[in-house]
């Protein structure tokens, strides 16, 4: 699985930690910065990552910033992006199972680095439960292609 990793400067620590961890399970990372603490705009990333996954480039991709909103927010502005801001396991699992989420957005100022990591695992690995959830999704699709912001 492809996954790209993005984040702010209020990630950068965090997404340092994930890139490791996820390398050392196996996955393969695209790391799109940043690469340091220097102060940047969460939304050029957000969205930068979550192009990558709506192309099919990445399979999924996980961001970061300081509380994880900003990013998130800036990712589900991306027609095809269901981006689910996560605290614990059960919010990242139940956002694979029902709302077959295509990224994962964390806060590194409100995590520690061992439940953030677990985090992440238990989303990598739960699968969407199709069947009624997937009638949802088909109306989470239908609010994009009626944004009259685009007409
Ligand atoms: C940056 O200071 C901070 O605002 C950003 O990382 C994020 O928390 C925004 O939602």
């Amino acid at each position: 699985m492809k996954i790209v990793l993005a984040c702010d400067h209020g990630g950068f620590q965090l997404k340092e930690a994930l890139k490791e961890h996820l390398t050392k399970s196996g996955y393969d990372i695209s790391d799109i910065g940043v690469y340091n603490t220097d102060s940047v705009d969460y939304p050029d990333y957000g969205k930068r990552a979550a192009e990558i996954v709506a192309s099919g480039e990445c399979d999924r991709g996980i961001i970061i910033c300081g509380t994880g909103i900003g990013i998130s927010i800036a990712a589900n502005k991306v027609k095809g992006i269901r981006c689910a801001l996560c605290t614990n396991e059960y919010m990242s699992k139940m956002s694979r199972l029902h709302n077959n989420s295509n990224m994962l957005a964390l806060g590194e100022r409100v995590l520690g680095k061992g439940i953030a990591i677990d985090i992440a695992d238990a989303w990598l690995s739960a699968e969407f439960e199709g069947g009624r959830h997937e009638l949802r999704i088909n109306k989470l699709m239908e609010i994009e292609k009626t944004d009259k912001a685009e007409d």
